[in-house]
């Protein structure tokens, strides 16, 4: 009786994995594939269930998960419109982390093939761990699903690194570079990328050392600029820029950051301040002051809150560099984290549980820090960047973006 049973809920099984995926689907052979893999993720989930809440649980993500393959209820047109992660395999040889991934894998053969002389045994074994590595690639055989697979190669973030030295201190060298967010993949030429003089200028000069700037996304998304030397702003929509009501004080050397849809500006140089000031209909208003007089660090926006990164804090009349990380939430600051480098008009970005700290003229490291949404609860330095930089450029990017190519304006 019993392997009647057993039988019959094997049938059960088999049939309900062979959900039907229309023919005529575009994508139907990625759309089966996907069907399987969640079936497989489900007999996983439920085998190591013991309680039939558990069980429902599994099934539960399991009509989740076939519903978002292509071909199914989701996804009806195929990998069109489809969020799918598979969706990345259907030309993987275009796919940025397939690419990444190959790339990595060759990077650590070569360097293999280097250490084996003459030793052919050796070539081989590099060959064998090469096949291995690319076999967990997305999209290939260990990782048929694309990035969403847990095992091999992650698809992480990549960020792109832009310094221009100044004319006026030749000793600052002009660099470019990529990195992921790990900071285990960097690449130092980036050559195909252009940048394209628009013609339009600003209503008033604009140097990094001195002015700070943010975007801005409330409404249509403009860049606010103050020039920290006078108290003049301007705002530039991406055609024209046109002045804006000035600062109440000069905020020379401060940061500027998006909190609550409207640019804030924090402490100051010269005027020495720790005043905060944020844009309203009104023109600039004060709101509550940082708890020290800082200048020169770097400042981000998190979930209800804003941070404040190093920089530079004055005591006993003495300026002097700060580990310190300080968050302004319900309007009150605390700091809320050391790091473990110093930081001097540097530029930092944030993803979700983490934010980058690129340096500009203090350490020139590049610090990763680990943010809960209260507290920093660890930080890495991944990296140190070849030269001062005034307030690096960093956006992410593709990983396989800019390296092809160079036409007009190349940083080696
Ligand atoms: C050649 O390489 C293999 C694998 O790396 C190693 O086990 C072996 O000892 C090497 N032979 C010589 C002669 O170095
Ligand atoms: C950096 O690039 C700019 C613009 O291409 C150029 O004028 C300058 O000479 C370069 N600086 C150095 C140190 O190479
Ligand atoms: C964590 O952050 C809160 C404010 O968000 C602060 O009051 C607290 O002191 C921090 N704790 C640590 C261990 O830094």
């Amino acid at each position: 009786m019993r392997w009647i049973l057993t039988l019959i809920s094997f049938c059960a099984q088999a049939e309900v994995s062979r959900r039907r995926i229309d023919p005529s689907c575009p994508d139907a052979d990625l759309g089966e594939l996907c069907d399987e893999d969640c079936f497989e993720k489900w007999i996983k989930c439920k085998d190591g269930c013991l309680s039939s809440s558990c069980e429902r649980q599994c099934a539960g993500e399991w009509t989740d998960c076939y519903r978002a393959c292509p071909c199914d209820e989701l996804c009806p047109n195929g990998c069109e419109n489809c969020a799918n992660p598979i969706c990345s395999c259907k030309s993987p040889e275009n796919d940025p982390y397939f690419k990444q991934c190959l790339k990595e894998a060759r990077g650590r053969l070569d360097d293999c093939f280097e250490s084996c002389a003459t030793n052919n045994t050796c070539y081989d074994g590099c060959y064998d761990v090469f096949e291995d590595e690319k076999s967990f690639c997305p999209c290939m055989e260990k990782c048929p699903m694309g990035c969403s697979c847990d095992c091999g190669f992650k698809c992480q973030t990549h960020v792109t690194v832009l310094c221009q030295g100044r004319t006026d201190i030749s000793a600052l060298p002009n660099f470019s570079y990529l990195i992921s967010a790990d900071g285990s993949f960097k690449i130092s030429i980036l050559s195909g990328c252009k940048i394209i003089n628009t013609e339009i200028q600003l209503v008033n000069s604009f140097d990094a050392v001195y002015g700070s700037l943010a975007t801005v996304s409330a409404g249509t998304e403009s860049v606010i600029l103050c020039r920290g030397r006078s108290a003049d702003c301007e705002s530039f929509n991406g055609e024209k820029s046109q002045s804006i009501s000035s600062t109440q004080i000069n905020h020379e050397r401060s940061c500027m950051v998006e909190f609550e849809n409207a640019p804030m500006i924090i402490g100051s140089y010269s005027p020495t301040s720790n005043r905060v000031e944020i844009l309203t209909s009104s023109g600039w208003q004060d709101t509550t002051p940082h708890p020290r007089q800082i200048y020169s660090h770097t400042c981000l926006s998190v979930s209800n809150g804003v941070l404040t990164i190093s920089g530079i804090l004055k005591d006993d009349n003495v300026w002097f560099y700060t580990k310190n990380v300080y968050l302004l939430r319900d309007d009150q600051w605390a700091k809320v984290g050391v790091l473990q480098s110093v930081y001097g008009l540097a530029s930092s970005i944030h993803f979700g549980d983490y934010f980058l700290v690129f340096d500009g003229v203090q350490t020139r490291n590049v610090e990763r820090a680990l943010w809960d949404g209260q507290n920093i609860t660890s930080s890495m330095i991944i990296n140190k960047h070849e030269g001062d930089c005034y307030r690096p450029i960093i956006f992410e990017s593709d990983p396989d973006s800019c390296i092809e190519g160079c036409d007009d304006f190349c940083y080696y």
